[in-house]
């Protein structure tokens, strides 16, 4: 089918538990362009990953609606496929390195020879070639994170969804998947939502990046990053580089003290 275009429209969320309720987001508005990358930055607890959520349909929102397009606007009736690389990775502690990564094609029916040439191939686009027979408590952190993409990659999806990726990573290991996933989106064209802490990374991988208020989490800016491609470390030596960092930084520190403000016991 192609990349497809992802539209959240004024979309709310609220969450009810033990009686009490926390509206997580309200009135966001949000468009992940097809093919391109889209970053999300906010202040903790925004409503990131609730957004993350909803967008994979895990969670249908309380206001609003979200719907998946051709590149040419046209509506489509099911939804994309999408992988998702979760904020904390999920992996299952009874499987190799191996069997964690080919779970999905497992459950799509794929035989087994083949599915393990793919979770191989998807192993060693993060440099985990040889850690097959491994289980995920003989990792490091940063090892299972990037297990955790390898699953998401060996599916071959249209829509990436990462929430935080590379968070639990080394500096110098997450230069090396950032640049990675830069040459991975150029090469195949995926719609990618990248939630993320990091400015540098934001103004480094994505085509837009939204800023997110402070809880309820809405759109406070949009901003189109046009560096030229591909990007690399050398990216941030450009002078504009310099300016969207402090840009956005700005628009990030404002939200980030309101949050601070803001008692938990506000919603
Ligand atoms: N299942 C839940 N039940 C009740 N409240 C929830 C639930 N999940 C999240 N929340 C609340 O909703 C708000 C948004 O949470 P969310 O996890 O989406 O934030 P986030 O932006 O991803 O934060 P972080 O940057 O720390 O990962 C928070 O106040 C959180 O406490
Ligand atoms: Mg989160």
């Amino acid at each position: 089918m192609g990349s497809p275009e992802i539209r959240l429209e004024d979309v709310s969320l609220v969450y009810e538990a033990d009686g009490s309720t926390v509206l997580a987001l309200e009135g966001l508005d949000c468009r992940l362009a097809a093919g391109q990358v889209t970053a999300i930055i906010g202040p903790s607890g925004c409503g990131k990953s609730t957004m993350m959520q909803i967008t994979r349909g895990f969670m249908a929102p309380s206001r609003g609606r979200l719907s998946f397009h051709a590149p040419d606007g046209t509506p489509l009736d099911r939804p994309p496929r999408m992988a998702t690389v979760w904020q904390s990775f999920n992996l299952f502690p009874w499987r190799t390195v191996e069997e964690n990564v080919a779970f999905g094609l497992e459950m799509s029916g794929m035989p087994a020879a083949q599915r393990r040439e793919k979770a191989h191939e998807a192993l060693r686009s993060v440099d985990l070639a040889g850690f097959e027979r491994k289980y995920p408590r003989q990792l490091s952190g940063g090892m299972r994170q990037r297990v955790g993409m390898a699953r998401a990659l060996v599916l071959d999806p249209d829509v990436l969804l990462l929430d935080e990726p590379f968070g639990a990573l080394d500096a110098q290991t997450r230069l090396v998947l950032q640049e990675q996933l830069a040459a991975m989106v150029a090469r195949t064209g995926k719609t990618v939502m990248l939630i993320t802490h990091s400015i540098e990374e934001a103004v480094l991988l994505a085509d837009t990046v939204y800023v997110l208020s402070a809880r309820p989490g809405r759109v406070a800016a949009e901003v189109a990053i046009d560096l030229p491609k591909p990007r690399s470390m050398a990216s941030t030596r450009d002078p504009r580089y310099a300016a969207y960092f402090e840009h956005i930084y700005t628009l990030l520190k404002a939200e980030v003290v309101r949050s601070m403000q803001a008692p938990e016991a506000a919603s």
